[in-house]
């Protein structure tokens, strides 16, 4: 099950609302970034969904759906060092044209990474998302994935 990003659109609204009723604010916040990851996979079937977040001064593997992947990332390095170093949404067309891009899987073509702000501003997660299809993430993917993003930093409070 994969759309091309156009049709998204209503899926991204439905999970808005499921993020609104199923994640809490009195949880950990380990268990709302699984249910995340898990209702955003059952709805948009990418091959690797997941979260890194900030620990000891590098990014670490969290909640994910999909294969294996690497379990450390520097700040800075690949996609998702560079999201959490410039706290900017990056959308990457095709892998092969970000330099220090790190592959966690030879299936990876394009991927978006948002990051995940506190209070302060400051980044405490990414999520990371993998397509196995070239150019498939848009600005309106990044638009209802920030908006996404935003309703888990809401929900996550204790951090
Ligand atoms: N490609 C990412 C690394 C994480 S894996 O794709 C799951 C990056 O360059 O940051």
């Amino acid at each position: 099950m994969q759309m091309i990003s156009s049709e998204r659109d209503p899926i991204y609204k439905k999970l808005a609302a499921q993020f609104e009723s199923l994640l809490e604010e009195k949880a950990d916040c380990i268990s709302n970034l699984a249910n995340a990851t898990a209702l955003l996979r059952g709805h948009l079937g990418f091959f690797w969904i997941g979260f890194y977040l900030v620990k000891e001064g590098v990014l670490q593997l969290g909640p994910f759906q999909g294969p294996v992947a690497c379990t450390r990332i520097e700040r800075n390095r690949g996609v998702c060092g560079a999201s959490w170093a410039t706290k900017k949404s990056i959308v990457v067309k095709d892998i092969r044209d970000f330099p220090g891009h790190i592959a966690c899987s030879e299936h990876s073509k394009s991927e978006i990474v948002v990051p995940l702000l506190d209070e302060k501003g400051e980044v405490w997660a990414v999520l990371d998302i993998d397509s196995d299809k070239m150019s498939d993430f848009s600005e309106l993917d990044r638009k209802h994935l920030e908006y996404l993003v935003k309703i888990i930093e809401r929900k996550s409070q204790n951090i």
